[in-house]
């Protein structure tokens, strides 16, 4: 890793913010919980463990003989559904709301009681089976974010089939990619969605990546716009039809606490993307444990509100199995913050009462670019707890978000982790910690990551003054929602997250990041080839690769620049081929429609440079440090291992 250091800030002699008093009074976690953890990690987790109502109770809590493949509670069995929804309606809650959901067009509203989504959830479960599908079984869901996506979720994990849920803004092609991979049988979509007040189709995407699959049967769809479909008979099928006559009786069967859950594709470090695995017992045990403790959650009073996807992790485990385990009442919002105006989010807090707000760095920072005076048309006195997840935030964020939502009140959890690690690791307990605006503070109780250098030494915490090493953050034990490994590549799994650090066995994240003063953890982002666009994760490979299938394209190469409102942006330099037609400039627009239309619109570059020659080193490999330079306009880095470092003058004239 190229040692990057960092000059003390302001920000490490900032002040902290402590919980106040009448918080910490009322806080579902006191400073005993790390005592706990401390004394004995294994007994924590079994506490954990106990939240949950097993079918069959474990009596081993963690085996670890055939690391890195983690089995926790292995001889337990229990039903997630059951777990997320039946207890609650068996415990007399069923008249409790679980999701208040709000449509993208205004007053396009639906309130769903636990008992009703327990009857939801049988249903589709039931017609599931019906449609031939069993246990072990993967069913790709390509959903926007109607209850239905979350009633499919939980009808999976009823059945102890697989979910794959793709990201609605995800192509054709990347949606086939996903399918295949996973031999997926079953596809549940959607006819269209809302975007901005325009439906658009999503049915269409499917029929075009499904076109050549041997593995999927159905395609069960559910009217959310109403606009028209093309309709293959047989194989596919409306949700209406199929799911609203079966039955609301379907008893839940008892899984094994290591059988599979759900996978999740994220991005690498190459082109292809990673089948992330989950299973059930661990999982659940820290989704549901995280989510009590750092958003503390009253079932009974809160109104909690996320505002991620449920294509992307965060909705999984702070959406769907974090809340629902939990049994509290959540908003699901399906549209875009600022539809139909820059109002929305401030609507939907003050009208439903929201209490705890759960959002990403860039949304925070497009509502302090917007204003405080939108926000202050508004009465966000319910909000009494807010959470920031999916890249460090910049303290001025964390502190416009504080006065502005918080009243200058309210705790702020910054929290850290990834796909990978299922739910949160590192972040403040918000009626503990003295959080310090930009850290994501400490691991968790029952969670341990350190910051090591090249050779695997713990750092030193950092000094108010001065420069302070970074290294690389690590987690070196094994904890209950830790993946278990990459869908069909065992070998993929052990060389990506485990070799670096191979013989301490320990995971490496892929983050650098840096002890400040009181050995708080400050993340400092990817220093792998992953880059993070507003939060979303994309590789600079998948980019290159969808850049150079166009046929006027030679080589290309990607990288993030520092982007003041998404965090990173994608910044591309092409080569083209003497073949290319219309000039740069049209080859430009057409290349960043093409990346938009292969991956996401999300993975669309903001810039796109036509130059001649790309930085090499002697062994072939593009210098990405170096164009990261020439990209946020820096002075250039050491050249000296460049075949020909004159190839920068070309490349800056291109700029
Ligand atoms: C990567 C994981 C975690 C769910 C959403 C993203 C970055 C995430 C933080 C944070 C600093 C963060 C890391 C991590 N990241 N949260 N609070 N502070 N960095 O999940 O797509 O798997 O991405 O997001 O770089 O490795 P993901």
């Amino acid at each position: 890793m190229t040692t990057l250091t960092f000059m003390a800030s302001n920000d490490t002699v900032a002040p902290s913010y402590p919980p106040s008093a009448a918080f910490s009074e009322q806080a579902n976690a006191s400073a005993a919980l790390y005592d706990e953890a401390e004394a004995d990690r294994l007994a924590f987790w079994t506490t954990q463990a106990e939240r949950l109502s097993w079918a069959k109770p474990f009596t081993e809590v963690l085996d670890w003989s055939e690391a890195p493949f983690a089995k926790w509670f292995p001889d337990g069995k229990l039903n997630v559904a059951y777990n997320c929804v039946d207890r609650h309606v068996e415990a007399g809650n069923g008249d409790r709301v679980a999701i208040h959901w709000v449509g993208e067009p205004v007053d396009d509203e639906r309130t769903i009681t636990y008992a009703q989504l327990k009857d939801e959830v049988s249903k589709a479960a039931n017609a599931l089976t019906e449609l031939g599908l069993v246990a072990g079984d993967r069913v790709a869901i390509y959903m926007p974010m109607v209850p239905e996506a979350i009633v499919a979720m939980l009808a999976c994990a009823r059945l102890g089939a697989m979910h794959s849920v793709v990201f609605a803004g995800y192509s054709a092609t990347a949606l086939k990619a996903r399918i295949e991979d996973a031999e997926a049988k079953l596809v549940i979509t959607t006819d269209g969605q809302f975007r901005r007040g325009k439906a658009a189709s999503l049915k269409e995407a499917v029929d075009e990546a499904v076109k050549e699959s041997d593995s999927v049967e159905h395609i069960l769809v559910v009217r959310r716009t109403g606009i028209d479909v093309e309709w293959t008979e047989g194989r596919d099928l409306w949700w209406h039809d199929v799911v609203d006559r079966a039955s609301t009786d379907h008893t839940p069967e008892a899984f094994d606490s290591e059988h599979p859950l759900f996978l999740l594709y994220t991005s690498g470090t190459t082109g292809k993307p990673k089948g992330i695995l989950h299973t059930t017992g661990g999982y659940l045990t820290q989704s549901s444990y995280t989510h009590f403790n750092v958003f503390d959650v009253k079932p009974e009073t809160d109104v909690y509100w996320c505002t991620a996807d449920i294509g992307w992790v965060t909705g999984h485990t702070y959406i769907v199995y974090g809340p629902l385990s939990n049994g509290v009442t959540q908003v699901v919002y399906e549209g875009t913050p600022t539809s139909p105006t820059e109002h929305r989010h401030f609507e939907i807090i003050e009208k439903c009462g929201v209490t705890i707000y759960y959002t990403a760095p860039t949304l925070v920072r497009t509502f302090m670019k917007l204003g405080r005076q939108i926000a202050a048309e508004h009465d966000l006195s319910s909000l009494r707890l807010l959470g920031s997840v999916g890249e460090p935030i910049n303290p001025e964020a964390w502190r416009w978000y504080r006065t502005v939502f918080g009243a200058d009140e309210t705790p702020i959890v910054d929290t850290w982790w990834q796909t990978e690690t299922g739910s949160i690791m590192i972040s403040p307990l918000p009626g503990v910690t003295d959080a310090k605006p930009g850290s994501a503070m400490t691991p968790l109780p029952g969670i341990s990551a350190m910051i090591v250098d090249d050779d695997g030494n713990k750092l030193e915490p950092g000094t108010d003054h001065g420069e302070q090493a970074s290294g690389y953050l690590v987690l070196d034990k094994p904890w209950p929602s830790m993946l278990r490994g990459i869908w069909g590549d065992p070998e993929r799994f052990k060389e990506t997250y485990w070799s670096r650090f191979a013989e301490q066995g320990w995971y490496f994240a892929g983050d650098g990041a840096r002890y400040g003063k009181d050995g708080e953890i400050w993340v400092l982002g990817r220093i792998d080839d992953v880059m993070n666009i507003s939060g979303h994760r994309i590789s600079t490979a998948e980019v290159e690769s969808a850049l150079v299938g166009h046929s006027g394209v030679a080589e290309a190469a990607v990288v993030g620049a520092t982007d003041e409102q998404t965090g990173q942006a994608i910044c591309a330099f092409v080569i083209l081929k003497a073949s290319a037609h219309g000039g740069a400039e049209t080859m430009v627009e057409e290349l960043r429609a093409e990346v938009a239309k292969e991956i996401s619109p999300i993975a669309r570059p903001r810039e796109i440079h036509v130059v001649p020659e790309l930085p090499k080193t002697r062994s072939g490999k593009i210098m990405r440090r170096l164009l990261r330079d020439v990209a946020e306009g820096r002075e250039l880095g050491d050249t000296s291992t460049l075949v020909d470092p004159s190839v920068f003058e070309a490349i800056r004239a291109s700029k």
